[in-house]
């Protein structure tokens, strides 16, 4: 039997049929379905760059750190970090506490590790941001810290946020120090001179790392 043009395009308009019923469906039931894995709606990111890092306290300030979101869902990302029960962060999510360490929420299965975070270590200057390291689990920080080893420990609820409360090991950095580092962002136009809190902080932060590198390079001889 031969198929008559007018059949052929029946055959089509009930293949559309259906593929709009099973996405109308998938909606509804919020599935994750085959047929909506290639919606447009997915959001895409773009290539990260350093340009897309930029003055700390442009950014959205939610309690004491600040955050952004690369896919336009800046609500999303607020909605997550002010939770007080904790929940996933979106994709294109950019958190950071201070200037040089910043966490992305890349896409979905980017790094199941990670829970799809992206770690970067950032140079930061008046000429902007230059990307110092990235990666996923085996980012180490100038300190030579790890940022996931520490960030993992978060309860499974925080998307490996750590805050001072989410189970993470502490770390010496008081809020005034991270206040006073977010304040004196060196990519920020128009930078004023440090208030004498923040003068007082950075002055014991200063110590703290000298301390630091004298105590590892003693070490080091041994
Ligand atoms: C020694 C453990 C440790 C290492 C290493 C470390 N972090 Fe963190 N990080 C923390 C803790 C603890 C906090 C929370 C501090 C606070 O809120 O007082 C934090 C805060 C942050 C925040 C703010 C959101 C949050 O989790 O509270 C970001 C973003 C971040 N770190 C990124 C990084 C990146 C990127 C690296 C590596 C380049 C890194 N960290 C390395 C322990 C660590």
């Amino acid at each position: 039997m031969r198929i008559g043009l007018s059949e052929a395009s029946r055959a089509l308009r009930g293949a559309h049929a259906w593929r709009a019923m099973a996405a109308r469906a998938c909606g509804a039931m919020l599935l994750v379905c085959p047929v909506m894995a290639a919606a447009p709606t997915a959001p895409e990111l773009p290539a990260i760059t350093e340009k897309m890092f930029r003055c700390i306290t442009q950014m959205t300030h939610v309690r004491h750190y600040y955050v952004d979101n690369l896919a336009g869902n800046l609500a999303g990302t607020v909605r997550a970090a002010e939770s007080t029960t904790g929940e996933p962060y979106p994709v294109g999510s950019v958190v950071q506490l201070v200037p040089t360490e910043v966490m992305v929420k890349r896409e979905k299965g980017f790094n199941a590790a990670t829970r799809d975070w992206e770690f970067f270590e950032l140079d930061v200057s008046a000429d902007g941001s230059k990307i110092r390291t990235r990666g996923f689990v085996e980012v180490v920080n100038r300190f030579g810290g790890n940022c996931f080893a520490c960030h993992i420990k978060a309860q499974s609820q925080w998307d490996m946020i750590c805050d001072n409360s989410h189970g993470c090991d502490t770390i010496p950095l008081t809020r005034a120090m991270t206040g006073a580092l977010q304040r004196t962002d060196p990519r920020c136009k128009n930078p004023v001179p440090p208030s004498p809190e923040d003068a007082a902080a950075l002055a014991q932060l200063g110590a703290m790392l000298k301390a630091g590198a004298a105590g590892a390079a003693a070490a080091a001889k041994k």
